[in-house]
């Protein structure tokens, strides 16, 4: 396995391959990153993963600072699973210059935790196309935890003709349901046996709306008021279609229950796709 840092070294590695198939990533890597690149795995032979904590994603007051760094051990797993190259960029590789021209994502980056996390997704957009242009992969991999980021990545992709594939995985849960995420080890103790909450509020709706229950605003109230009463701060609890992410039409059947809460200081999210 080879660790690339700059885009020249890594075009240049990769102008052999015939295929590439590609996860992004921010490192500090677990069982679910891992999932993506098994998955990458059964699209071609050579997987490219990028480890890039993105600067532009993040808010003045989030945790850019405080992500956790973790390339080595990132490394250990990733030569494991078969990766045949890391592509490990500094912010100077990746951002020569400042990023003035950016990708304006949908207006639906404007909801859910658009919402909450102004410009969020044109950072992550802009960042996914440029490693998209370095990489050239025939396909790439993200997971379905990240819904809204999965959703803007393949709305860019289709309205800009980027040449490639993107594939969504399953998202990979802790025993007691929570989704694995690299926010999770922000957790007390407490916190953690808590954060389970989340996930059983967004079944307790699945669970709802299979038994034909339609009042999207009382089922999504009843989750953020149960939510409040275990002391989340709660961003949103929001039944969309799967297809736009906006709220259902009538009649529509394939749904997904997203949901973003705060406990303490970590803010989690998750969601659960329900087909009717
Ligand atoms: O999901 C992530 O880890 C990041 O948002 C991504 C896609 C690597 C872009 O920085």
């Amino acid at each position: 396995m080879q660790v690339i840092h700059t885009v020249s070294e890594l075009r240049q590695r990769l102008v052999v391959e015939p295929t590439v198939a590609f996860v992004p990533t921010m490192g500090n890597l677990h069982e679910g990153h891992l999932d993506l690149v098994r998955i990458a795995h059964e699209h071609a032979k050579c997987v490219v993963v990028s480890i890039f904590v993105n600067p532009m994603q993040f808010g003045a007051n989030e945790d850019f600072g405080k992500y956790p760094r973790t390339l080595q051990a990132d490394c250990d797993k990733l030569r494991s699973h078969g990766v045949a190259v890391v592509f490990a960029p500094t912010e100077a590789d990746l951002y020569p210059q400042p990023q003035q021209v950016t990708v304006e994502p949908p207006h639906i980056a404007q909801e859910l935790c658009g919402a909450f996390r102004p410009g969020h997704f044109r950072g992550v957009a802009t960042v996914v196309l440029k490693l998209l242009n370095i990489v050239q992969p025939q396909v790439a991999v993200f997971g379905k935890k990240d819904y809204q980021q999965l959703h803007v990545v393949r709305q860019m992709v289709e309205q800009l003709n980027v040449p490639v594939q993107i594939v969504g995985a399953e998202t990979m849960r802790a025993a007691d349901g929570l989704a694995l995420s690299s926010r999770n080890q922000y957790l007390s103790p407490i916190e953690r046996t808590e954060a389970t909450f989340l996930y059983l509020m967004l079944m307790e709706i699945q669970h709802t709306l299979k038994n034909g229950v339609h009042d999207y605003a009382q089922l999504e109230e009843t989750a953020i008021n149960a939510l409040v009463s275990h002391e989340w701060q709660v961003d949103y609890v929001a039944i969309r279609s799967q297809k736009t992410l906006l709220s259902p039409t009538a009649g529509e059947r394939d749904l997904v229950v997203l949901a973003a809460a705060r406990l303490g200081k970590t803010r989690l999210i998750d969601n659960l796709e329900v087909s009717l």
